[in-house]
């Protein structure tokens, strides 16, 4: 296992590598035949729907589920081969919080640092620099079980790098939390890619994908775009983003989108409430819900992505970023 803080010289540039990975569940594809790589320190944003494919993407690169078919290399460790390495290398924080309720915030980390073999003389240090970087001093003798989404999500943030990992992935690790908690815990993501730690971290909002270096939009398990996300938002979404920041507006602002019949827009807001115009004839308010099937008449989505500016300056939206 590395070493707490030994951030391997050998690593190579691309610290995520993979050639058509495809999963397939029965004759359900989750993911088919996706390829792309990360690069060093990175903050690498894996935006899609529900049921998209993030999660699978995610436990395949991780080494917990094997892929069907394809090939990958995570920190030059083969994903099939070598995935024993690949668990000890990183940090990986789940859907699903993997915190012991019934620990103390304090000693769920004193867990961590264990399983993940910190030497005993640098815990204590180590431990109360993860307490002071999620702002959960104060707090260290409360359990787990009583935290609030939001301070849950910033202790498994801890959890997950106690171990100092070179790359960090994180599964939707702000979903269910509020805009205040969500712009902490992305500022605690900048932080760490400022130390070197590359970030791949799948979300549902758009707004959000924003903070990170490259945005790769994955839908029915395809790869649809990739780029950073200005260069995404003049191609693949060919507008502008809004970001609605009161929600008295919301309304105001998806009406203004359906009024108009020659503009296109997309509003999101900081409640992720977001307001999508494709056409002449659209409708929803909702996080992403992907690309709506052509023979699917009452789903609005025709291609989300496919954007343009002039939003409805008269619902009080603010510009997007
Ligand atoms: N263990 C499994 N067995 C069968 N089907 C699965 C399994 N895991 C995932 N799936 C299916 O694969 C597809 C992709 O699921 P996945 O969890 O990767 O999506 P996701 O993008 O992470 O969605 P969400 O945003 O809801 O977390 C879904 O249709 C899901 O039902
Ligand atoms: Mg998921």
């Amino acid at each position: 296992m590395m070493a707490p803080g030994n951030v391997s010289e050998t690593m190579p540039e691309h610290v995520i590598d993979v050639h058509n990975l495809t999963r397939r569940f029965g004759d359900q594809m989750a993911v088919n035949g996706v390829t792309f790589s990360v690069r060093r320190g990175e903050v690498f944003a894996f935006l899609g729907p529900n049921g998209s494919g993030k999660s699978t993407t995610i436990r395949m690169l991780c080494g917990i589920l094997l892929p069907t078919s394809g090939e990958g290399h995570v920190l030059g460790f083969d994903i099939v081969r070598q995935s024993e390495q690949i668990k000890q290398h990183i940090g990986y924080m789940s859907q699903r919080f993997a915190l012991y309720e019934d620990l103390s915030v304090w000693e769920n980390l004193e867990f961590y640092a264990g399983v993940y073999n910190v030497p005993r003389g640098q815990r204590r240090a180590r431990l109360e620099e993860l307490i002071a970087m999620a702002g959960l001093e104060g707090r260290k003798r409360q359990l787990a079980g009583q935290l609030s989404g939001g301070w849950k999500q910033r202790l498994a943030l801890g959890c997950a790098i106690v171990h100092r990992p070179p790359l960090l992935f994180l599964d939707e690790p702000t979903a269910g939390v509020d805009p205040v908690s969500r712009r902490h815990f992305w500022m605690m993501i900048h932080g760490l890619a400022h130390q070197g730690i590359t970030v791949f971290v799948t979300t549902h909002y758009l707004d959000e994908a924003e903070h990170a270096n490259r945005v790769a939009m994955i839908y029915n398990g395809v790869l649809r775009a990739l780029a950073p996300p200005a260069e995404l938002r003049r191609s693949a979404l060919q507008g502008q983003l809004l970001n609605v920041t009161r929600p008295s507006l919301r309304r105001r602002c998806w009406r203004a989108c359906r009024a108009s019949t020659t503009s296109r827009s997309t509003a999101t807001t900081s409640t992720r409430w977001w307001t999508a115009r494709t056409g002449s004839r659209s409708r929803s308010v909702g996080p992403w819900k992907g690309p709506a099937s052509p023979s699917t008449r009452s789903r609005p989505f025709r291609r989300p992505w496919r954007m343009s500016s002039s939003a409805s300056s008269a619902a009080g939206a603010t510009g997007g970023r």
